[in-house]
C-alpha cells in the first residue's frame, strides 16, 4: 500500500491507502475525493482527472507519456508540476505521495 494524500481545494484532506497497481485517480474515485471527475475512465481522453503533484514528489514520479502529454494541453490551468491521475501507477514507492486537484474541477 501507499499511503496518498489528496488535498482539495477547501484544504479537505484525504489521506487513503491505494494498492499497488491502482492508479491514482482509482485511489481518488474509490475514495470519494472531489475535484478528481475522471469522465473517460481513465483511458486518457478527458483531462478531469487532473492533479498538481506536490513539489517535492514531481522528479520521483514516473515521466509522462507522449499520450498524458498531449490531453494535458485540454487541462484548464496547468503548470509544469500538472499530471493526468489516470496516468500514474502506484508503487509502494509512491508511499507519502501528496496531490491537488486544480480549483477548475469545482
Ligand atoms: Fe480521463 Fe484521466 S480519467 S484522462
Amino acid at each position: 500500500m501507499a499511503k496518498v494524500t489528496f488535498i482539495e481545494v477547501d484544504g479537505k484532506t484525504h489521506v487513503v491507502d491505494v494498492p499497488p497497481g491502482w492508479s491514482l485517480m482509482e485511489g481518488a474515485v474509490k475514495n470519494r475525493v472531489a475535484g478528481i471527475d475522471a469522465d473517460c475512465g481513465g483511458c486518457c481522453a478527458c483531462a478531469t482527472c487532473h492533479v498538481y503533484v506536490d513539489p517535492a514528489w514531481e522528479a520521483k514520479l514516473p515521466p509522462k507519456a507522449e499520450m498524458e502529454e498531449t490531453m494535458l494541453d485540454f487541462a484548464l490551468v496547468t503548470a509544469p508540476n500538472s499530471r493526468l491521475s489516470c496516468q500514474i501507477r502506484v508503487t509502494s514507492d509512491m508511499d507519502g505521495l501528496i496531490v491537488r486537484p486544480p480549483v477548475s474541477q469545482h
